[in-house]
């Protein structure tokens, strides 16, 4: 026990905890070599009590009694389970629909969305269970360290934050060694390192190992969710999704719960091969990082979101909405989730959405997803008005030449500018 002696007293930000004032810390535990480490240190370096918290978003395969016990019997002083995935489906990837939210032109944000939400919940159980801080498992390199900092720092000034693995200076195998002098279960210790992995019922990224050679091809273990696109089914299969004000709400025409609507699009969509996405990403703190990406949920519901919008949508609409689109895609990616500016553009965007209700018929083939039927009490489209046959009293071809005099007006008046002899 060793008060004055952590690796941890350089303090640069004004919410890290002051080491001398650590007495009961919150850590966001995963149950995996990090957190499980971390549960031990932070108990040795502060003589500190540690709560655990483990939130579930829908990640596969997990098992949370495994990993509660796990903590308890790491020395946790208390352990939480919270299955936030109702919350965390309605209001952070509800909004992410409705702003057809992509970083990058193709990460669908599942890590940044559900980053915000842990430490908002981490403060909540913090301030329930009597702690003055909250501990996590980031590196010092990622975005993530950023969401969940800057939540915490705006929810509650008041609590101090740790971030063990930015500052002991442990590589993989000195923690491998500090978990087995202090009796620490670790699967697979032995084996080459793992890929880091990050999901929840919106997507699953992998980073690490050869990822990191751009030049290096995705081998197909990497895959756990996904299957690959040549051995999905020879045989196509068509989804459809009803929307209701922007939010999926239906599935082939059986209405269901935003959880069990995604998790059901996710199997269908794995199962074709659907939402692999190799992505050169641009960080919020400098790095330029390759990631693969497995979101088959998001690689469905994303396009035909978006279909039915520019449907129900102007032309005005479809110009200018893309743009805040694209702002609300880099806010929540930057970790600014409790920005103003975010509640701004979601005011906008459900005012949008307010018409965005239909049906979108998608087919799915090896690795594709291709909308192929839409419909909507809502369409700004009239079969007749498209066809050459009928101007249902609203268009008239006569009028045609005289807007195009007028439209074309200045660039004529440019072009002979230009072209004067
Ligand atoms: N690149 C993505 C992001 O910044 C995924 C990060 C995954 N996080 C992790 N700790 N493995 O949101």
């Amino acid at each position: 026990m060793s008060r004055e002696n952590h690796t941890t007293t350089m303090r640069t930000a004004s919410y890290e905890a002051d080491p001398e004032e650590v007495r009961r810390v919150m850590l966001l535990y995963s149950g995996g070599l990090d957190t499980s480490v971390m549960l031990k240190w932070i108990q040795d370096q502060y003589d500190a009590e540690v709560v655990c918290l483990t939130v579930n978003l829908g990640q596969p395969d997990e098992d949370y009694r495994v990993i509660e016990d796990k903590a308890r019997r790491l020395g946790a002083a208390e352990c939480h389970v919270v299955d936030a995935r109702e919350e965390f489906a309605r209001e952070y990837v509800s909004p992410a629909i409705m702003a057809n939210a992509l970083y990058g032109g193709g990460y669908p944000l599942f890590t940044a969305l559900g980053r915000p939400l842990i430490a908002k919940l981490a403060v909540e159980y913090a301030r329930r269970a009597g702690c003055d801080t909250i501990a996590h498992g980031c590196t010092g390199k990622g975005n993530d360290q950023v969401r969940i900092e800057a939540t915490i720092a705006t929810l509650a000034p008041e609590l101090g934050v740790i971030a063990p693995v930015r500052s002991w200076q442990m590589g993989r195998e000195q923690e491998l060694a500090y978990a087995q002098e202090h009796g620490i279960p670790v699967k697979g210790a032995s084996e080459t390192p793992p890929y880091s992995i990050d999901d929840n019922l919106w997507g699953r990224s992998s980073e690490g190992r050869w990822i990191e050679e751009l030049e290096h091809a995705p081998e197909d273990d990497v895959f756990q969710l996904v299957s690959r696109p040549e051995e999905a089914p020879d045989e196509p299969e068509v989804v459809e999704l009803a929307f209701e004000r922007g939010v999926p709400v239906g599935l082939n025409g059986e209405p269901l719960e935003l959880v069990e609507l995604l998790e059901r699009t996710a199997q269908i969509g794995a199962r074709h091969g659907v939402g692999i996405v190799d992505h050169i990403e641009d960080r919020i703190v400098g790095l330029k990082v390759r990631d693969i990406y497995e979101v088959p949920a998001a690689a469905i519901v994303l396009p035909a979101h978006q279909e039915l919008e520019r449907l129900v949508c102007t032309i005005h609409q479809n110009q200018f909405k893309p743009q805040l689109d694209r702002q609300w895609a880099y806010l929540v990616y930057a970790g600014l989730w409790w920005e103003p500016l975010r509640g701004d553009l979601d005011a906008y965007m459900q005012r949008v959405n307010e018409t965005v209700t239909g049906t979108i018929g998608l087919k799915l083939y090896k690795g594709h997803a291709r909308v192929i039927t839409r419909s909507s009490p809502n369409a700004v489209y009239d079969a007749g008005l498209a066809s050459f046959s009928e101007s249902g009293g609203l268009f008239s071809q006569a009028a045609s030449p005289g807007f195009i005099e007028l439209w074309s007006l200045q660039s004529r008046m440019a072009w002979r500018m230009r072209n004067r002899p």
